[in-house]
């Protein structure tokens, strides 16, 4: 363990996952709650939400920052993600400095096998997401998995801007009898309501002002969607990227809330949702807008 001080405050921090749960042991009362924050890095004010509450409704809270190979299925991506511990610890400090904080190598979570566990997720993973990112959510359920293992939280935070992934871990967790509540938090935006994302960092300033087309053209789609079809709705998504040379859309998918299947037709008392992804120069945000 290391406890980095700083104004007289320690902060502790995990390299390894044995001497966590050695530590995780000696704080754990019967009744003690533990919260925990799955990132990896880059934190920023949607991460500290995530943090905030957690304080707020357990006893202890544990967050990890690791950039989880087996998720990436673009080397590209995974070479370029941001990896800032210094900045982030200072961040976490920033909010409080009661939080545990696990930062593992590569070799802590996948000791020489660096592979993904082949997971069934009743269909949830082969849209969108899961359809674009072969073996994505494979890796995400390795990663989320050993972590509930290793960190054995009572309530574990996720935003909604991966509502996907977010679905995905309830399911995870459902099939696999986990003792967690897994709870989801709403998106935060930047002041041009962009969803707050690691990977924004990446966009230059025009290009990050520029995004701003991601969720307003959500926003309209939501608008044309109580009186359009499906089809239309999405025919006028295609055609505001159309006319913006530097987003490529990649999907722009309306599924049903529960099964995340993409819908043809509406149907009345059903839950929907929009889902997108778009390309700014190499660099994939996604973004979500509950229809109904
Ligand atoms: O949402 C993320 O940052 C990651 O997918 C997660 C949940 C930390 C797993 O690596």
């Amino acid at each position: 363990m290391f406890a980095l001080n700083f104004n007289n405050t320690a902060m502790h921090i995990f390299y390894g996952k044995v001497a966590l749960i050695a530590y995780l042991k000696t704080i754990k009362t019967t009744n003690s709650t533990i919260g925990f924050v799955p990132t990896m890095g880059a934190l920023h004010q949607g991460h500290l939400a995530l943090m905030q509450r957690s304080l707020k409704e357990n006893d202890d809270t544990v967050v990890s920052i690791f950039v989880n190979p087996t998720q990436f299925n673009n080397p590209e991506d995974l070479a370029k993600y941001p990896r800032t511990l210094e900045e982030d610890v200072k961040k976490m400090r920033g909010l409080s400095d009661k939080m545990i904080l696990y930062a593992p190598s590569v070799e802590d979570i996948y000791e020489g096998k660096t592979i993904s566990q082949d997971f069934d997720f009743d269909g949830l993973e082969n849209q969108m997401e899961g359809k674009f990112r072969p073996g994505h959510f494979n890796g995400v359920g390795t990663i989320v998995k050993r972590l509930f293992e290793i960190v054995t939280p009572t309530n574990a935070y996720f935003g909604e801007k991966d509502f996907q992934q977010l679905q995905i871990v309830k399911k995870m967790v459902e099939k696999n009898h986990m003792p967690v509540n897994v709870v989801g938090c709403p998106i935060f935006r930047e002041d041009n309501q962009l969803a707050m994302s690691s990977r924004n960092e990446r966009l230059t300033a025009e290009e990050r002002k520029e995004a701003a087309i991601i969720y307003q053209t959500l926003t309209e789609a939501k608008e044309i969607f109580k009186t359009k079809s499906p089809e239309e709705t999405l025919e006028f998504v295609e055609n505001s990227f159309k006319d913006n040379p530097r987003f490529e859309l990649e999907y722009f998918v309306i599924a049903d809330e529960s099964t995340l299947l993409p819908i043809e037709n509406k149907i009345n008392d059903k839950k929907y949702r929009a889902f997108i992804a778009v390309f700014v120069n190499s660099i994939r945000l996604i973004d979500t807008i509950s229809l109904n």
